[in-house]
């Protein structure tokens, strides 16, 4: 088991990253992110996902060309674009794929890859630019690579005081 409070910090200390170097991402470290995607708790294990993995430089500029806050995504070595299956599941892709995502950024984190989710996608263009089917659901792409750069400083959190009810 891992240690709890190493265990927070490094939580708290996971940071998004928009700066990359110029450097591959080795086999087995991607492998071991798709794999802690895999291993993602899902709704009655219905597992509705596919990762798509992202290294053309073309695709990449053309992703980051339909993303407003995701300029950064061209000097990704890679990205990883988590896709939903609707059919699969048709209510819980969205919670299920947002939980890979997470658990996704935390194991490219503890290798020193950083990520960022991306949310201000043009999905229509991107799923178009992925192939992707209809009822394909375009959750994120997440950019990784390794950190260029310092690590930013945290972004302020609301205090557990304002976030917590007591019933
Ligand atoms: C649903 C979601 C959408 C986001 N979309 C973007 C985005 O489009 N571009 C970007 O640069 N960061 C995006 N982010 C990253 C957030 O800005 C970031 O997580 C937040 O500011 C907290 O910073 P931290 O992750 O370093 O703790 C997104 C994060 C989430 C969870």
């Amino acid at each position: 088991m891992i240690n709890p409070e190493d265990f927070l910090e490094f939580i708290k200390n996971r940071r998004s990253i928009r700066s990359f170097q110029d450097k591959l991402i080795p086999d087995d470290e991607i492998q071991m992110i798709l794999e802690a995607g895999r291993w993602t708790p899902s709704a009655s294990n219905k597992q509705p996902w596919e990762f798509y993995i992202i290294r053309d430089k073309e695709i990449l500029k053309e992703i980051s060309n339909n993303a407003i806050y995701g300029r950064h995504i061209k000097k990704a070595p890679l990205a990883i674009a988590i896709v939903g299956k609707k059919k699969i599941s048709p209510n819980y892709y969205i919670q299920d794929t947002s939980l890979v995502s997470m658990t996704m950024m935390l194991m490219a984190w503890s290798l020193g890859i950083g990520t960022c989710w991306t949310g201000t996608l043009n999905r229509k263009n991107v799923k178009e630019l992925l192939g992707l089917a209809e009822n394909d659901y375009l959750l994120t792409v997440l950019p990784m690579g390794y950190i260029k750069g310092n690590i930013p400083k945290p972004s302020l959190r609301a205090t557990l005081d304002q976030i917590i009810k007591e019933i």
